[in-house]
């Protein structure tokens, strides 16, 4: 093929895969069979691999996955990311309109879909995606650019070659949820607890190809530089949104009335279990996009739009067992063995009936009915018996008073509301103490869930924690299903976890009553475990923030032989027990600093770099002056340059200016 003849074959099949795209993922009516666009789709890699020069940014063949990141990178957002204040019944929602009404007589709302996932924005130069950032604390997100092209119905390529930043959230739809943990399940790995941790989990990956397996998707709910392109309302907005190709939610309304809102929501909490995704509530937004401006915001959220928030659903079941589960502190917790009942959309089995009081003062029987609660995905929970004709007839609840694991004699402390399994090598405590150890936010090794760790212990492969760093390739190929790729992970992920800094390691000892943020404070404080070791009770509890409980718990723990010699076998193994610092955004450059901005900025508006400056702690004022830090200027700067000049002032152009921004606006490289 001629050189020019392939840069157009490119074009076309960029085109019609673009298109297919959005009819399949956008607007849900494929017009091509899958293998048709499997073909289209391996032309281009092949003329793509071939002809470097002519890939492009609004390629399709971006999607694949692939891009492995080292570390996310920070994002300052534009305009910070709001979240929303709640409503929980008609009274509150009546209250809001009271409130928009006294600043807006006749407002419109426009009523949507609260879908569960998680806020992320997207940034395009030009109609081309260039960025995709999380929420992260409104002001500054983490950069998942990788993560966010492989979400099809995601335009790479806008209809019109805008500049703008727009607002959704990405979410995973149940059906791929429910296959995911399914998947997961059979794959011996830790489930998901609801769809939106299954989203988060998944664009919180540093390999893409981990989030194009995912199958993730999103809405678009927000535009917030709409009234500078010259639209008027909320509604307007959202319909800009889907001309320019973005999928929106279908199953909005503008209601002229508060009246016409209440029934939207009436409507939706019926109906929000037909829906294929989550959704967690209704948000009701002031559609004049001026009135929104008039009514303003407070620091967390805007006083135009409220969330409403759905009821937690109750249903009625049978409460066939009570079983009795060991914690890794010893603590038993009574579960109780439901009859299998759908509730939200999910079938529930298992409940946590929390201590022995619990059940006695419900006096919640085996073999009655009960009442189970459940608010989205979160775990369910007995609220009472039904006490019914039967429920008299059955017998009332004992406790059992030795270890099911362990068959040891159960202790309860004067106080305390929880039993005890006191044997140190009860199997059921060690398992937890493991699983606890390996967890997210202790150690965090990766693909080390609760069943393997069941496993290593069952098989005697880890007898305790120090053994993990004793497993061997050949251990682990003695476990079922574990191939040579899970294996090498497997090691990997442990080998790793030796490089932690020590808060870690603190939470994952388990030390009772010292959870992640007090492991926190004493890794900060005491910088090595070695000190902290010897720490008297004074010590610790001149610590603000560290009470009477958790010093004892503290020197307790380190006055046991057997855990000093597990520290001490840690250590040997190579374990890290050093403070290595907390990962912070370093923005020294900004940070309590003076600015003024002058001349004209080609990257941005002025209020969009003021507005970046003041996210990394800085100041913008409007004159110079010997108090004045830095002066950034732009192309024809004036008076103030020279004045800046005059008076020995840091100066930086765009580029330095650019420069100096890049740790928090850059895009993810690839490795
Ligand atoms: S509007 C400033 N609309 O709910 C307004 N949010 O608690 C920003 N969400 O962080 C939000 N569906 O992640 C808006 N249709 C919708 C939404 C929605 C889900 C999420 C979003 C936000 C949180 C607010």
């Amino acid at each position: 093929m001629e050189i020019e003849q392939v840069k157009k074959r490119i074009e076309e099949l960029k085109a019609l895969i673009n298109r297919y795209n959005y009819e399949y993922y956008v607007l849900d009516q494929p017009t091509v069979s899958d293998y048709e666009y499997d073909q289209l789709m391996k032309e281009l890699i092949e003329l793509e691999t071939k002809y470097p020069e002519f890939q492009t940014e609004d390629s399709p063949t971006r999607r694949v996955g692939g891009m492995v990141l080292d570390q996310f990178e920070k994002v300052v957002h534009r305009t910070p990311m709001l979240s929303l204040s709640n409503a929980f019944s008609e009274g509150d929602i009546r209250q809001f309109d009271q409130r928009v009404r006294e600043v807006i007589p006749h407002p419109v709302y426009v009523c949507e879909l609260k879908i569960d996932g998680l806020a992320c924005s997207l940034e395009y130069e030009q109609g081309i995606l260039k960025r995709a950032a999380t929420r992260g604390d409104g002001m500054v997100g983490e950069d998942i650019t990788h993560n966010i092209l492989t979400i099809k119905s995601v335009p790479l390529k806008l209809r019109d070659p805008v500049t703008i930043d727009v607002r959704g959230e990405v979410f995973m739809p149940k059906a791929a949820f429910e296959q995911l943990n399914r998947e997961r399940e059979a794959n011996h790995l830790s489930l998901f607890a609801n769809p939106r941790n299954a989203a988060a989990g998944s664009v919180r990956q540093l390999d893409s190809k981990i989030a194009a397996e995912r199958k993730l998707d999103m809405f678009l709910y927000q535009l917030p530089d709409a009234l500078s392109l010259g639209i008027k309302t909320h509604s307007a907005a959202l319909d800009y949104l889907d001309d320019l190709g973005f999928k929106t939610n279908p199953h909005r309304r503008v209601c002229h009335n508060v009246e016409d809102v209440l029934d939207y929501i009436r409507e939706w909490t019926e109906r929000k279990h037909d829906l294929p995704y989550e959704i967690d509530g209704l948000v009701i937004k002031v559609d004049d996009l001026e009135a929104q401006a008039l009514l303003g915001v407070t620091t967390k959220s805007p006083k135009w739009a409220i969330a409403y928030k759905f009821p937690a659903e109750e249903v009625t079941t049978v409460l066939k067992d009570i079983v009795f589960n060991v914690g890794r502190t010893g603590a038993i917790t009574p579960l109780a063995i439901l009859e299998p009942v759908q509730i939200m959309g999910t079938t529930v089995q298992r409940a946590t009936l929390h201590n022995e009081d619990f059940i006695r003062h419900r006096d919640i029987r085996i073999g009655g009915k009960v009442i189970i609660r459940k608010a989205g995905y979160i775990i369910p929970e007995v609220v009472g018996p039904v006490k019914d004709e039967q429920y008299d007839t059955l017998p009332t609840f004992t406790m059992i008073t030795h270890c099911p694991a362990c068959g040891s004699r159960l202790v309860r402390n004067e106080g305390e509301a929880d039993h005890y399994c006191t044997n140190r090598n009860c199997p059921a405590q060690m398992v937890e103490a493991l699983i606890h150890f390996a967890s997210r936010p202790a150690m965090n090794i990766e693909g080390l869930g609760e069943k393997i760790c069941a496993l290593l212990f069952d098989r005697g492969l880890v007898k305790k924690l120090s053994d993990l760093y004793r497993l061997t390739g050949e251990d682990l190929s003695s476990l079922p299903k574990f191939k040579e790729k899970s294996i090498h992970n497997l090691l990997i992920a442990i080998e790793k976890s030796k490089e932690n800094s020590l808060e870690r390691l603190l939470f994952g000892l388990g030390i009772r009553y010292v959870g992640e943020k007090a492991s926190l404070l004493l890794a900060k404080h005491f910088q090595s475990l070695d000190s902290l070791a010897q720490a008297t009770y004074d010590d610790l509890i001149r610590i603000p923030e560290i009470g009477d409980v958790i010093a004892q718990s503290v020197i307790h723990y380190f006055r046991l032989e057997e855990n000093r010699a597990l520290i001490q076998e840690l250590k040997d193994l190579g374990v890290n027990m050093e403070y290595r610092g907390e990962k912070t955004i370093e923005a020294e450059s900004f940070s309590g600093k003076t600015f003024v901005l002058t001349g004209t900025l080609s990257a941005f508006k002025r209020d969009e770099a003021k507005a970046f400056i003041e996210r990394l702690g800085g100041k913008v004022t409007s004159s110079v002056s010997k108090n004045t830090d830095v002066v950034i200027a732009g192309a024809e700067a004036g008076s103030k340059l020279s004045r800046a000049q005059a008076l020995g002032i840091e100066i930086w152009d765009e580029e330095t200016f650019l420069q100096r921004l890049e740790p928090f606006r850059s895009v993810g490289k690839r490795k």
